[in-house]
């Protein structure tokens, strides 16, 4: 995981190459099946070149996973549920399955995909099925937005578009999941309301298509994070993936656990959000939820 571009290096010196694939987690579990079926590996079991981008990113993503969720120590034979919003091709989802049971020994694991398209779905269900593990591994055909469960302990979506990342985050929320591990992908809402005319000191910036589209991913980022910290979340905004694999690097890492409402915060996003001059999707999205906070403060 890439927390910061320069720490590793000095380490990764010391660390011989054989060590290092050891330390991978789809090495910690017994994986060979899974990466044929999801297309991973080859008849012989080596990783495709094709997918090697795809390899690394689920690597990554469970060692975020690890780092979040944490060994099941005590709670070993307790129910845990995860969605994975915008699951795709599944090849995160049915990684995660096999990781939290094996690796992480959530015994009791249960993980639900989430997908419009219905193509995916099918394959996603057949790899489940070749797998045995059609009955902890669930792939629903559905918009997240219609989406329904009392409770869940992980949300996880990864570069689903535009909103619908805000949709997973909003579901995340209202489904009192513990965890949640958001990585957005494009983003177009704030670039429809922030121009030229938003801002005077930016306005050269804004001009600039690609500038704008970079600040605008920046603030819909900050803007999330800072909802989810009002909302009573512990944010770390991270790079999970190095940027030469993704420009899509940015994971919003959050464990439930701090008093929601609280004025720092509130008056944090309040500056920021009026001073842009823009009600971002997620706060419209949360407004039941976020209303009590933010009008104590309007
Ligand atoms: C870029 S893919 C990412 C797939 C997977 N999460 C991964 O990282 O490998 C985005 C997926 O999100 C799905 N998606 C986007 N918006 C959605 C929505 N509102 N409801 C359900 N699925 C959605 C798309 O159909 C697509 O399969």
């Amino acid at each position: 995981m890439l927390v910061s571009r320069s720490a590793g290096v000095e380490r990764e010196a010391t660390v011989k190459p054989h060590d290092r694939i050891k330390n991978l987690p789809l090495a910690q579990f017994d994986s060979a099946a899974y990466l044929k079926a999801a297309g991973l590996a080859d008849g012989d079991g080596r990783i495709r070149a094709s997918m090697r981008g795809k390899y690394d990113q689920v690597n990554e993503f469970l060692k975020v996973v690890a780092e979040t969720v944490g060994p099941a120590g005590a709670d070993a034979a307790k129910p845990f549920t995860a969605v994975d919003f915008g699951c795709g091709k599944a090849y995160l989802t049915v990684a995660l399955y096999f990781y939290l049971v094996h690796v992480l020994g959530y015994s009791e694991a249960k993980v639900v995909g989430v997908d419009r398209r219905a193509d995916v779905i099918e394959s996603a269900r057949k790899m489940a099925e070749k797998l045995d593990v059609a009955d902890r591994v669930l792939f629903l055909e559905s918009d997240i937005g219609a989406y329904n469960a009392e409770s869940v302990d992980l949300v996880v979506s990864l570069h689903a578009c535009d909103t619908a990342t805000d949709e997973s985050i909003a579901k995340g929320v209202e489904m009192h999941a513990r965890y949640i591990l958001s990585a957005p992908c494009c983003q177009h809402e704030l670039q429809k309301t922030i121009g030229p005319q938003s801002s005077k000191p930016f306005a050269g910036l804004l001009r600039q298509g690609i500038l704008r589209e970079r600040m605008c991913d920046i603030l819909t980022d900050a803007f999330r994070a800072m909802i989810l910290r009002i909302l009573g979340y512990k944010v770390q905004v991270m790079e999970f993936v190095s940027s030469e694999a993704t420009a899509r690097n940015i994971m919003l890492k959050c464990e439930y656990g701090v008093k929601p409402g609280q004025p720092g915060p509130v008056g944090e996003y309040l500056e920021l959000r009026d001073w842009w001059k823009v009600v971002p999707w997620l706060e419209t999205r949360l407004a039941p939820l976020l209303e009590k906070y933010l009008s104590r403060y309007d």
